[in-house]
């Protein structure tokens, strides 16, 4: 089948709160491979949660741990996985291009009403630790969309669509 086929890793991007996490889980259930997050293996690496690494230690550092994770998911003869990225991941020229290498990447767009909606009821987000997050959206929006744009193969606008169905468009385009 088509899906067995798939020869690629999927890379998802987009904001904090555009699905990347859910999509990516949807993925994983249909394509039976599995999903890693870079979020996760950072905090892994640096035995921190996200919001501790930049409390403590600041946003370049986190950066740093970043970018690290990035090249060593880039290291050749890795098997076939769905990678979800965090927002910020597209901010530095050099991991633009490894992610680009990396798979078919998928830029996940969704209002900004919803982001709110998602980042104000779960996890951390130091980031949004701002007297106006929608403000703080607005703005990683305009200065993060042409990155975003510059390494996308599929921009997806996902707002009215149900998980399953964004993952069988990407699966589709794939
Ligand atoms: C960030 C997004 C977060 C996380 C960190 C910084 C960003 O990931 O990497 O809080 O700069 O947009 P998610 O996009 O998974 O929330």
């Amino acid at each position: 089948s088509p899906i067995e086929d798939l020869p690629k890793n999927i890379v998802l991007v987009g904001l904090m709160g555009c699905g990347k996490t859910t999509v990516g889980r949807k993925l994983q259930g249909l394509l039976g491979y599995p999903m890693i997050d870079t979020d996760h293996l950072i905090e892994e690496k640096a035995r921190l949660s996200i919001s501790e690494i930049f409390a403590r230690r600041g946003e370049t550092a986190f950066r740093e741990l970043e970018s690290a994770v990035l090249n060593e998911l880039s290291a050749p003869g890795t098997p076939r996985r769905i990678i979800a990225t965090g927002g910020g991941i597209v901010g530095r020229k050099a991991n633009r291009k490894l992610l680009s290498r990396l798979g078919y990447v998928v830029w996940l767009q969704a209002p900004v009403d919803v982001i709110l909606q998602r980042t104000g009821r779960n996890r951390d987000r130091p980031l949004l630790q701002t007297e106006n997050p929608r403000e703080k959206i607005e703005k990683l929006l305009v200065e993060r969309s042409p990155l975003y744009h510059e390494i996308a193969d599929l921009e997806l606008e996902t707002s009215g669509l149900e998980t399953e169905e964004i993952a069988c468009g990407i699966l589709e385009s794939a």
